[in-house]
């Protein structure tokens, strides 16, 4: 069965939207299947930047169709944006190329609203989330009080579900929070203008349409958000998002076998970032710190603030590989390392003295994590516009060669830029 999750490796940001984008040339169908509009997809094509938070990244190809899982957190408001957005720029004329399930998860306003008032409530201890209402969205899917899409087309089942989700939530608002209730009628009233436009991308069988695609060969790309490292199951608890980021998810989420998936496609950056509160063995507080900010452009694209930098960890990835059962890799940003004198590796961490090369749970652990850095001489050239691996030079090749071998798993694919064209393939992924 020809379904390949692309997931991502690391704390998220890794550039899974550009790679999705290149991959769904030769995808029939890309699914995002987890996490809302907290994500941030930047997407480069013919020198115009596109950023995505809830689309999939195959939606600027109008031959792909691509499709929103139930386990998908939805704004319907940014959603209507940015269909509308697209719309405007020549792109999304068919409606059918876009299909939402029905039994998604909605984010309503009330729902960000929450998310801030905890987040500023919790004061030193923040999580440091998007604040796009995602922890309570998927709060009310496990409390069985969620809106789901589908509620949305009808007014009296929406008010009703509505109500029932804002109960407890006004309560909080009004004696916890000091801050302004919400009434089911205001929702309902600002629901109704996006309705049009919502409805043309109801699935009402959406698993089954997946199952028949791929029975009948088509190639299915499931496209994560978010990474490993900040899975609800895996992470580094609590500072994770409230959703399973691993590739199984794809699965769950879309309702399809584990059995129909053939790949996994890790994509990780060539050094680290994260964004928000919690540990991160390798993070430099200092000038390289800066430099790889300034130079990978290391701003959230959904938040704009600036992601925490520092080399990349071999232990955290070698954990995303089997987390994820990751078969092959892409390697973004080799780019951002040209001009540094000596690039650090994070091979090791010492944690209470003991040297660990391996580790499973990041629960506690990583903050107590020493980082056992070994260094790979730099390299100066400008690789943006090497258009073939032997173009390459010499240290670049060597530390991909390093990374590739710690990590026991091929890296196929390597992005040197944006832009569709700055990839270079090791092994073709697809043969078609
Ligand atoms: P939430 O997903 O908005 O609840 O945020 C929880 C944590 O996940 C915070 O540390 C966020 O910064 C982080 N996070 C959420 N989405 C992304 C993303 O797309 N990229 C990187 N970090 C993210």
């Amino acid at each position: 069965m020809p379904g390949i999750v692309v997931v991502g490796a690391q704390w998220g940001d890794e550039g899974k939207g550009k790679i999705v984008d290149v991959f769904a040339e030769h995808a029939d169908l890309v699914v995002r299947y987890q996490g809302g509009s907290n994500a941030g997809h930047t997407l480069v094509v013919n020198g115009r930047k596109t950023v995505l938070h809830l689309l999939p990244s195959g939606i600027l190809r109008p031959d792909t169709l691509c499709a929103i899982a139930p386990g998908v957190v939805v704004d319907i408001f940014g959603l209507v944006e940015e269909i509308k957005n697209l719309k405007a720029l020549g792109l999304l004329q068919n409606p059918k190329q876009l299909m939402v399930a029905e039994t998604c998860s909605v984010i309503l306003p009330f729902h960000k609203t929450l998310d801030q008032c905890r987040e500023k409530a919790l004061d030193e201890n923040k999580i440091g989330t998007t604040g796009k209402g995602i922890g309570p969205a998927y709060e009310d899917r496990a409390a069985r009080r969620a809106v789901l899409f589908g509620d949305l087309f009808d007014e009296k089942t929406l008010r009703e579900k509505v109500e029932l989700a804002i109960a407890e939530k006004n309560v909080l608002f009004k004696d916890f929070y000091g801050t302004a209730m919400v009434s089911a009628d205001q929702v309902v009233e600002s629901v109704r203008p996006l309705l049009d436009v919502l409805a043309q991308h109801r699935s009402r069988d959406f698993s089954l349409v997946l199952h028949k695609a791929l029975k009948a060969g088509k190639r299915v790309l499931f496209e994560g958000a978010q990474g490993t490292l900040l899975d609800v199951w895996h992470g580094t608890y609590p500072y994770v998002t409230s959703s399973s980021t691993l590739a199984a998810n794809a699965c769950v989420s879309s309702g399809i076998s584990p059995m129909a998936i053939n790949k996994v496609i890790g994509v990780f950056k060539a050094y680290a970032t994260r964004v928000g509160t919690g540990p991160f063995p390798t993070e430099l507080n200092n000038e390289t710190g800066d430099r790889l900010r300034r130079e990978g452009a290391e701003f959230g694209s959904t938040t704009g603030r600036p992601r925490r930098c520092g080399w990349l960890d071999l232990v955290a990835l070698k954990a995303a590989v089997k987390l994820n059962g990751i078969t092959n890799l892409s390697m973004m940003k080799l780019d951002v390392l040209s001009g540094l004198e000596k690039i650090g590796i994070c091979t090791a961490y010492k944690i209470r003295g003991e040297l660990v090369q391996d580790l499973s749970m990041f629960y506690g652990e990583l903050d107590h994590a020493e980082p056992v850095i070994e260094y790979l001489p730099g390299w100066n050239e400008n690789l943006s516009r090497v258009t073939n691996l032997k173009e390459l030079p010499r240290m670049a090749t060597s530390y991909l060669d390093f990374v590739g071998t710690q990590l026991g798993t091929p890296i196929d694919v390597i992005s040197i830029g944006p832009g569709r064209e700055q990839t270079l393939w090791v092994k073709p992924l697809f043969t078609e």
